[in-house]
């Protein structure tokens, strides 16, 4: 039995970012587009930082996509140097993935709470008290994790791979996130056993503040991250991961959709339906309180400032040990080998 790795509210950082007038936001950029220039480097960004961030990214030749894609174009791309605005783990993707690349980040304090709930010791116990089964590690977890399994998977990937391995009779330890793994479970009967973090994004939409909600809306679409609750997927109109929630709302034929995922993406989301309306999940039902509110407070930490203090200073280099970096890359490149 596995203890509750779930963050305690008092282990979240609050982040208030600042609000820039457009002269001060005008001048950052400036600085950020010249220092890439100057750098040979190309700006990767999640789907959940700061809008600004994420329209510089394409800018400047750059990209904007979920985790598997980020890992994926920095792979490919061949800058010297990776500028991964996400969390810590995705620029560590990047790092070993690309070892003889230069891999920053505006700061190296962005954090997961799924990263921080599986912290590779005790991870390590587990997989040794459970020899018989195939390692599976979601791609929010550190390099250490990642280098102790037989697969890294995102949630773009996930489903298609576990029904691979269930498929060739292999039985599962998946980690960290417990929703997401119930709901892989669930879809491939796969027999899985499962570690217990918890994203702290996802894990506040509430059920019921959500039925409350499709009751004013009845017209309205449910998007949602599989990192949500078993009983918030089960109202679900599309269930998948950022880039797949996108997919779904350009082609399911609602006008407006509600959306169970960091706000982040609605940046994205309001750019490429301009014409559909876009309304958040609630985080707070009946006496609930919330730690994130829809909001990761790390991926928030990618603010304009930092990137362009990082970028001057030359400071959020990402290091890994080449030894556990060899042996992440090996489940690392599977999941990038998995045709889709
Ligand atoms: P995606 O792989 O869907 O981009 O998700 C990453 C993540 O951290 C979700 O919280
Ligand atoms: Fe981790 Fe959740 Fe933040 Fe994604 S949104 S980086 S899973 S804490």
């Amino acid at each position: 039995m596995v203890r509750d790795y779930s963050l305690k509210p008092a282990e979240v950082p609050l982040f208030d970012p600042e609000v820039l007038t457009a002269k001060k936001r005008e001048a950052l950029r400036t600085r950020i587009k010249r220092q890439l220039a100057e750098k040979n480097a190309v700006l990767i960004a999640h789907y959940y930082v700061d809008g600004d961030v994420q329209d510089l990214a394409e800018e400047t030749g750059g990209c904007v996509s979920d985790s598997l894609e980020m890992a994926r174009y920095g792979r490919d791309h061949d800058a010297e140097t990776l500028i991964v605005a996400g969390v810590r783990f995705m620029g560590e993707t990047a790092k070993i993935l690309s070892p003889e690349k230069r891999v920053f980040m505006p700061t190296l304090e962005a954090e997961c709470s799924l990263d921080i709930g599986c912290p590779p010791d005790e991870f390590e116990a587990f997989c040794r008290d459970n020899p018989d089964r195939t390692v599976v590690v979601y791609a929010n977890t550190s390099a250490r994790v990642k280098a102790l399994a037989d697969w890294v998977v995102t949630s773009s990937v996930g489903l298609a791979i576990v029904e691979h391995l269930d498929a060739r009779g292999e039985k599962i330890l998946w980690a960290p996130d417990k929703h997401l793994g119930a709901y892989i479970a669930e879809k491939t009967g796969a027999d899985m056993l499962l570690w217990s973090g918890a994203c702290i994004v996802h894990e506040e939409f509430k059920f019921q503040a959500l039925a409350d909600m499709q009751r004013i809306y009845p017209d309205a679409g449910v998007l949602v991250h599989p990192e949500s609750s078993a009983r918030v997927i089960e109202m679900a109109d599309a269930v998948g991961s950022t880039t797949q929630i996108l997919k779904a709302a350009s082609e399911l034929p609602n006008d407006t959709f509600i959306v169970a995922t960091d706000r982040g993406l609605f940046h994205k989301l309001r750019r490429a339906e301009p014409n559909k309306t876009f309304i958040e999940a609630p985080t707070a039902g009946d006496g609930a309180t919330c730690r994130s509110c829809a909001h990761c407070p790390w991926m928030a930490m990618n603010e304009l400032e930092t990137l362009a203090l990082a970028l001057e200073n030359g400071t959020g280099e990402v290091f890994i040990d080449p030894e556990i970096g060899k042996r992440a890359m090996v489940p690392l490149q599977r999941m990038l080998d998995f045709p889709r």
